[in-house]
């Protein structure tokens, strides 16, 4: 069985052997700056180790090597678009391509990087091949819904818990589950599996985009990469906001929904200052940390199902799992 470790490493091997053509280079730069700019790779770590751990940990990767590199790419693409629609001039301690090559830039080297993950994905010599392209679709349309519902919410005052949580499935945890549903199928895992590894991957996903809205307030801008107090400046449902508007005492209630208002007079570091003021006062940042751990453990638990199931322990699912406490980037 291989480690996450190794896992890893013919990941970033598989990306780095990647080739492009030379013109317009304009349109590549931004596509090598991105996918070397070192993102944490979970998503196609997921798609590896499901596979090496349901084939026995001794079969060749290459056959679902292009799978992996085709999700990293896809999530990749999503953070350019995501940037735009964010604002976002941070990620991974550099500059954003919209902040670098502007929106044209950013929407233009975005397009041809979805493209780019479906030639890879089209590299797979599987007779299963129609079935994971299936499953590549849902994951890829589900995070255009959960896209669409998250700048629908933006600046609304009226978001709950399971209204937040349909969006998070869409825009976060849709893709993990489907890296380990397409590791799972091309295995030749049967449904069972499949279905228990999806549920897992679910609530890894939750947990992962509610760290996520978490450090986006309470982490640190240099060790995180992403500029902390983001999704405040632009008026985000995020975890800690629900949470907020769930806990906050009404007068606080009203502080927070004024802050929200667009017209409201006030520069961003003000509005972010203020904003987290209340969330400490209505002490969002334990129960969001509350939250968190209740997913991981479901997601633990979820996994625990399946290995019982197989009769070997998910070695390099767990180390993934176990490294998401206290995750600070
Ligand atoms: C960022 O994902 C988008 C979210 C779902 C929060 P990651 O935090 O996995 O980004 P990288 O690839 O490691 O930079
Ligand atoms: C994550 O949303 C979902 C996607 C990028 C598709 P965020 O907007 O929270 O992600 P970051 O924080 O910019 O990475
Ligand atoms: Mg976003
Ligand atoms: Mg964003
Ligand atoms: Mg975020």
């Amino acid at each position: 069985m291989r480690t996450l470790r190794e896992l890893r490493g013919m990941v970033e091997e598989g990306l780095a052997k990647l080739a492009y053509p030379e013109k317009p280079w304009g349109l590549y730069e931004p596509i090598v700056y991105t996918l070397q700019s070192g993102g944490k790779r979970i998503r196609p770590v997921l798609v590896l180790a499901t596979y090496d751990w349901l084939t026995g940990g001794a079969q060749p990767l290459d056959p679902i090597l292009p799978a992996a590199l085709a999700v990293e790419v896809y999530h990749n693409f999503t953070l350019l678009h995501d940037d735009i629609m964010d604002h976002s001039d941070l990620r991974r301690g550099k500059p954003t391509v919209v902040a670098k090559w502007g929106v044209n830039g950013a929407i233009l080297s975005g397009d041809a990087m979805m493209i780019l993950a479906y030639q890879i994905l089209c590299g797979m010599k599987s007779e299963q091949f129609p079935g994971i392209l299936d499953r590549f679709g849902w994951l890829a349309m589900s995070v255009c819904q959960g896209q669409q519902l998250d700048m629908e919410y933006e600046g609304r005052n009226d978001i709950t818990l399971p209204t937040y949580l349909e969006m998070v499935e869409g825009k976060t945890a849709a893709l993990l589950q489907g890296a380990v549903r397409i590791g799972a199928y091309a295995a030749k895992a049967n449904p069972e599996v499949e279905a228990g590894l999806d549920q897992f991957a679910h609530d890894f996903g939750i947990a992962f985009q509610l760290q996520d809205d978490l450090l986006d307030v309470y982490g640190n801008t240099e060790t995180f990469g992403k500029r902390v107090g983001d999704d405040i400046a632009v008026g985000k449902n995020t975890y800690l906001s629900v949470l907020a508007f769930e806990h906050a005492a009404p007068p606080q209630r009203e502080v927070l929904e004024h802050l929200r208002d667009k017209a409201a007079y006030l520069d961003t570091e003000a509005k972010v200052e203020q904003t987290v003021a209340i969330y400490d006062a209505a002490g969002v940042e334990p129960l969001a940390e509350k939250g968190i751990e209740q997913y991981l453990n479901a997601a633990g638990a979820h996994l625990a199902t399946v290995e019982k199931r197989i009769g070997a322990p998910a070695q390099a699912l767990r180390e993934l799992l176990a490294s998401q406490i206290g995750r600070t980037f």
